[in-house]
């Protein structure tokens, strides 16, 4: 691979323990996918790695990409980009504003255009209005959401030699789930994987992968943790992720794995899984998007503050 940029990589497995899983005879691991790059991190640089090398095979210089207003994946983008020397532009879904997110990706060099929400839904007319005509550019899907961005999610599991009963990711687009699951299904693993969408109806995930893989057997959705739909939260969520910090000292967001890591709590209180029974999880990153309830976590907990700041994904520059 090509890329000059300091990737840790294989992401380690780690084991968390805590009464609860004693409890019910259950062991739980993540892999801590988190870890690997400060802001391409988790699912972002599986689906990235070969995406932007089709876009140097294809001779292109330029990469355009489409996301919100705190975009893990645009964030990336720009960073990737930026360490490879390509130009990256990225059209933003809603009015021009900023943040600590939309300021890092222009430091990073990336342009950013911003559309309203309905224009914002037809993809190929955003193309056509700001970059017609112009061949030097490579579009990559909103969320890296590509047959390119299954491939490298396909090495996710590949990498530590080890089994597990079941696994779980969250899912926006289901790309990173695809790629467990092609995984899983090629090596015959014995293995149920467990997808928790984060966006309200969830079952529309299902659709989605069937437009990458064939789904046979294996795969549960859970659709009752997106606690009012994409990018929304509740304080029991948001309690949720102080106490998991405290327990564990691995943090989580409140978009992604916030929810998914609720969601196997409920499951495992519940009596989801037989006892004996070996549980892993994806930390997927998305640090950024806590930028959005800081002061919701700080009220739950002063200390937070201290504790975002050790965290601050931004503070790599
Ligand atoms: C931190 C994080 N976790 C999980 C996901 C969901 O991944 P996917 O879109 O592949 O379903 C995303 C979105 O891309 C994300 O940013």
């Amino acid at each position: 691979m090509f890329v000059p940029m300091q990737l840790h990589l294989p992401s380690p497995i780690q084991q968390l323990v805590e009464p609860l899983y004693e409890k019910m005879g259950v062991e739980v691991f993540v892999k801590r996918e988190d870890l690997i790059h400060p802001l391409i991190s988790g699912n972002k640089w599986r689906k990235l790695k070969y995406t932007l090398n089709k876009a140097a095979d294809d001779g292109k210089q330029h990469v355009v990409t489409f996301g919100g207003a705190y975009s893990n994946h645009v964030l990336a983008t720009a960073v990737a980009a930026k360490a490879l020397s390509l130009q990256a532009s990225a059209i933003i879904r809603g009015e021009e504003q900023q943040n600590e997110v939309l300021n890092y990706c222009k430091l990073a060099g990336m342009k950013l255009y911003f559309v309203d929400r309905l224009s914002y839904t037809d993809k190929k007319g955003c193309i056509e209005r700001f970059f017609k005509g112009n061949t030097a550019i490579f579009v990559i899907p909103e969320g890296g959401a590509s047959p390119e961005g299954v491939k490298g999610c396909e090495e996710i599991l590949g990498e530590n030699n080890e089994t597990f009963d079941h696994i779980f990711c969250a899912a926006g687009t289901g790309t990173t789930a695809a790629g467990l699951y092609s995984y899983i299904q090629k090596n015959k693993l014995n293995t149920t994987l467990h997808v928790v969408p984060v966006l309200k109806s969830g079952d529309f995930i299902r659709n989605e992968l069937a437009k990458h893989i064939s789904i046979k057997e294996q795969l549960e959705l859970h659709t009752g943790y997106h606690f009012g739909g994409y990018a929304k939260s509740t304080d029991e969520l948001l309690q949720f992720i102080v106490a998991f910090y405290q327990e564990h000292q691995v943090l989580l967001d409140q978009v992604y794995t916030g929810k998914l890591v609720f969601g196997i709590h409920d499951l495992i209180a519940k009596g989801y899984f037989t006892r004996g029974s070996q549980i892993l999880w994806l930390h997927t990153g998305g640090l950024t998007g806590l930028y959005g309830v800081k002061t919701g976590l700080e009220q739950i907990d002063p200390n937070f503050t201290e504790v975002f700041s050790k965290n601050d994904p931004l503070q790599f520059k």
